[in-house]
């Protein structure tokens, strides 16, 4: 079809902005909730290392992957480092873009790169944000809908959750408003970590888009038992207004490293393309794609994660504790405490899980790390549950 991408069609607009601050990206609702991540997650008298997590502490509240980023990331990545004197060639952009569409069966202008899936959650916010409100499910990963709202960009209609805590797809349907800006869905959603099946998902997707654009957010969709039930991909095929946005953070193990990826359709990826703030680094594109396909690593990463969620499904049914049955990597329990006071004590034994989101005070949400450190999260809960 001919399509061409230019230097500055890839470079396009771009500012240095950070479209998510750091407690944001640790999946941020409400400035309580960022007061009680910067209070808990980084536990006081951790020394502060430049990057990852200081050593002793047990990293558990931000929904990374630490298995990542694989050998064949790494590889690639230094190669990209050698030559980060230059601006990323509109090649290796292209080639990333056509090795994620090959995966997904489509075309690469399908494709849009960013920065992690963030900054294209954020720029959808931008785009359709100022149209009407964007409508979410109550609990979902909102720091880019507040990032446009803080501009005064977008409003934000929260739709309750069944008493379940699932999404309510028909309660969002009925929102929806021929003002309505966009619907934004999370699936597998956070930080409940439930996952709605296809053959839910999809046909109240389908209903949505012939009203308004859907984004579906698949951030942790590789971590599920069926991914390929569960993506609304398929819509696409059959032409509706649907986005998907995916990332490189959670399989891929490469948070800090930043990659996400936008599949649309190519019209709609040319409005994203020219919405999105940065410029992805070389080293970031590199890594990329150096591990899109590196089957191994993925069934490695989710192995792992899966066996860290086990432990921690273990010790929640020994001590009795409800939990919701999550397919990501983390886990959204109840302690019998607010969810701030046990994310203090967990932070005095230098494990850092969550703490509150929005008025879910009895909810705690743990993350999948090392699996060394979900077992010392696993030892200490019956402890300071009883305390
Ligand atoms: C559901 C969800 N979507 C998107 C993101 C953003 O991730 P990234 O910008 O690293 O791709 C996160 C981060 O935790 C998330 O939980």
């Amino acid at each position: 079809m001919g399509y061409r991408l230019t230097r500055r069609g890839l470079l396009s607009a771009g500012s240095l902005t950070a479209a998510t601050s750091l407690a944001a990206c640790a999946s941020g609702t409400t400035q309580a909730a960022a007061l009680a991540e910067a209070t808990g997650a980084f536990p006081p008298g951790a020394p502060d290392p430049l990057f990852g997590p200081a050593p002793g502490v047990a990293l558990l509240s931000r929904n990374e992957n630490p298995y990542g980023p694989s050998a064949s990331a790494l590889a690639k990545l230094r190669e990209a480092a050698e030559q980060g004197a230059y601006y990323v060639n509109p090649e290796a952009t292209y080639t990333l873009m056509k090795l994620i569409a090959g995966r997904h069966g489509v075309e690469p202008e399908q494709i849009v790169i960013t920065t992690g899936s963030g900054e294209a959650l954020s720029a959808l916010a931008l785009m359709y944000g100022p149209k009407g409100p964007i409508v979410a499910p109550r609990l979902f990963w909102d720091t880019t809908a507040i990032y446009a709202s803080k501009l005064g960009l977008a409003s934000i209609t929260r739709v309750p959750l069944t008493e379940d805590m699932e999404v309510d797809y028909a309660g969002i349907e009925a929102a929806i408003t021929p003002e309505t800006g966009m619907v934004q869905l999370c699936n597998p959603n956070n930080p409940t970590g439930l996952t709605t099946p296809g053959h839910i998902i999809r046909p109240a997707v389908a209903r949505m888009a012939e009203k308004t654009t859907v984004v579906v957010d698949e951030a942790y969709i590789e971590l599920t038992d069926d991914e390929a039930g569960i993506t609304c991909l398929p819509l696409l095929h059959e032409g509706k207004d649907v986005i998907i946005t995916r990332t490189f953070s959670k399989i891929y193990g490469m948070a800090g490293i930043r990659v996400g990826y936008t599949i649309s359709s190519a019209e709609t990826a040319e409005k994203i393309r020219s919405t999105a703030m940065s410029w992805t680094p070389c080293t970031s594109i590199a890594a990329a794609i150096g591990c899109v396909d590196d089957e191994a690593f993925i069934a490695y990463s989710k192995a792992k994660i899966t066996e860290g969620r086990q432990m921690v499904e273990a010790t929640l049914d020994t001590l009795g504790l409800p939990y919701l049955k999550s397919q990501a990597n983390f886990v959204y329990f109840q302690s019998g405490q607010p969810a701030n006071d046990l994310q203090k004590a967990m932070a005095a034994e230098q494990i850092s899980i969550r703490g509150q989101y929005m008025d879910y005070a009895p909810w705690s949400r743990v993350s999948m790390g090392k699996l060394e450190d979900v077992e010392r999260f696993c030892r200490a809960l019956p402890r300071l549950i009883s305390a």
